[in-house]
C-alpha cells in the first residue's frame, strides 16, 4: 500500500510500504476513505517528538471501513464505516475505565502517528478496535465527522470542559487556528455571555468572527489586557483559553482573566513558561492542563446528528490521499493559504485510475 512516511526531522514522503496485519486478536484493519492532516503532524516533522521514530506513518485522524477483524473483535464487523480517533483505548486500565483514555496504561492513548503507524495511508492497524473507534451513522459524510477525530473533543474537553464555561461567561480564547475555532465552536454550546477572540494574524480573526466571535483583538497592534479590561468593567474575562502553546499567550491568559477566574490551556508547549504565583496565588484562580481524552466524541456525534454542529468548516481544501504530500505544503503554508483543515480523500473501491492519473483526482484547494 502508499501512506506518508516520516524519514526524520525534515523529511517525509509517500511510499510503498507492506499492507498492515492483525497482530493482537482485538486489532482491527481499516481501509482509509478520508484522513486530514493535524497541526501536531508539522511539530513531528519539526523533530519536536522525538518519540515519533523514523519509519512511522503519519496521521491519527480518519473515517474509514473495516476490511478485517480480529478474532477478539465483537462489536463491529467487516463493512462497518467508522471514524478512527487520535486517541486509543485499552478499556481495561484504570485512567479507560475512568474515562482518561488520553492517559491510557494498556498499550492506548496517543499510539496513531506517534509510538505506531497512523492514519495518512490507504491501510491502517486499528488496536483495540471494540473500545476506540466509533461507527459512523449512515446519513453522515465523512467530512461531517472527521473532525472529530481530534479538534472537536480536544478544544470541548481540554479546553470548553476544563474551563469551566458557563451560561453568561466572558471566555477570552487566545489562538483562533483550528483548535481557537473549533473552541469558540464549542463553547457555544454553553451560551456564554460573550467570547472575545485574539490572535496576530487578521486574516484568523476574521474566520474566528465567522465562527461566532463576538469580539476580535489584535494583540499585535492592541494591548489585549487593557481592551480585555474596558469590557469587563475592568475585571477580566471569566475563562481565557490557551490556544496556541507559547509562553507570551499562556502569561497572557493569567493577566487577563478575573479574581476566581479559570485558564485553561490546550497548547502544547515546547519551552518553559513562567508562572507568576507571586500575583496570581491571592487571586483564586484554577489553571488546568491537558491532552484530549476524546471521552465526548459520542455526544458531539450527536450534535452533529442533530444538525446543532457543522465542522464541515473547517474543510478549506481538499486533496486526493495519493497527493497528501502537496496537502502538506498547503496546510504548512496557512499563513498564505489560509487553510484550516485539508481533507484527504481516498479514490472509491472500483474507481481506481490508471498508474500515473493520479493527477486527476486532485479536486482542487
Ligand atoms: N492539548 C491537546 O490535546 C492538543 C491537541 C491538539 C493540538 N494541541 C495544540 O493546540 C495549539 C493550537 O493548535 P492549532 O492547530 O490551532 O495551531 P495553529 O498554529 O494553526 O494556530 C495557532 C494560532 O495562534 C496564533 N498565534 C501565534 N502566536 C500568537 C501570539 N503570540 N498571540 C496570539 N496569537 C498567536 C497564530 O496566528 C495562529 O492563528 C497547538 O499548540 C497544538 O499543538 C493541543
Ligand atoms: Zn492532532
Ligand atoms: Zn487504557
Amino acid at each position: 500500500m502508499k501512506a506518508l512516511v516520516y524519514h526524520g526531522p525534515g523529511q517525509r514522503s509517500w511510499d510503498d510500504v507492506p499492507d498492515p496485519v492483525i497482530i493482537e486478536p482485538t486489532d482491527a484493519i481499516v481501509r482509509i476513505d478520508s484522513s486530514t492532516i493535524c497541526g501536531t503532524d508539522l511539530h513531528i516533522l519539526k523533530g519536536d517528538v522525538p518519540a515519533v521514530k523514523p519509519g512511522t506513518i503519519l496521521g491519527h485522524e480518519a473515517v474509514g471501513t473495516v476490511v478485517e477483524i480480529g478474532s477478539g473483535v465483537t462489536t463491529i464487523a467487516v463493512g462497518d464505516r467508522v471514524l478512527v480517533s487520535c486517541i486509543t483505548s485499552c478499556g481495561r486500565c484504570r485512567f479507560c475505565k475512568e474515562g482518561h483514555y488520553g492517559l491510557c496504561t494498556g498499550g492506548g492513548g496517543w499510539i496513531f502517528g506517534h509510538l505506531i503507524d497512523g492514519l495518512q495511508a490507504e491501510l491502517a492497524r486499528v488496536p483495540f478496535a471494540d473500545t476506540s473507534v466509533y461507527k459512523v451513522p449512515d446519513e453522515l459524510s465523512d467530512e461531517q465527522v472527521l473532525f472529530l477525530a481530534d479538534i472537536l473533543p480536544t478544544a470541548y474537553e481540554v479546553g470548553v470542559l476544563n474551563g469551566r464555561v458557563e451560561p453568561g461567561d466572558t471566555v477570552a480564547v487566545v489562538g483562533a487556528g483550528p483548535i481557537g475555532l473549533a473552541t469558540i465552536m464549542t463553547a457555544k454550546l454553553h451560551t456564554p455571555g460573550r467570547i472575545i477572540a485574539i490572535d496576530l494574524d487578521d486574516g484568523r480573526l476574521e474566520k474566528a468572527r465567522e465562527f461566532g466571535a463576538d469580539v476580535t483583538i489584535n494583540n499585535g497592534r492592541e494591548d489585549a489586557i487593557a481592551k480585555v479590561m474596558e469590557l469587563t468593567g475592568g475585571l477580566g474575562a471569566d475563562v481565557a483559553i490557551e490556544a496556541v502553546g507559547v509562553p507570551d499567550t499562556f502569561e497572557l491568559c493569567t493577566e487577563l482573566i478575573r479574581p476566581g477566574g479559570r485558564v485553561a490551556n490546550v497548547g502544547v508547549h515546547g519551552h518553559s513558561v513562567t508562572l507568576h504565583l507571586e500575583k496570581l496565588w491571592i487571586r483564586d484562580v484554577l489553571i488546568t492542563t491537558g491532552l484530549v481524552d476524546t471521552n465526548t466524541t459520542s455526544k458531539l456525534l450527536r450534535l452533529i446528528e442533530g444538525g446543532r454542529l457543522d465542522p464541515t468548516v473547517f474543510a478549506t481544501h481538499h486533496f486526493a490521499l495519493a497527493d497528501t504530500e502537496k496537502a502538506y505544503d498547503v496546510f504548512g503554508a496557512a499563513a498564505e493559504t489560509h487553510a484550516l483543515k485539508v481533507v484527504l480523500t481516498a479514490v472509491p473501491v472500483g474507481h481506481e485510475l490508471p498508474a500515473g492519473d493520479e493527477e486527476l483526482v486532485a479536486v482542487g484547494v
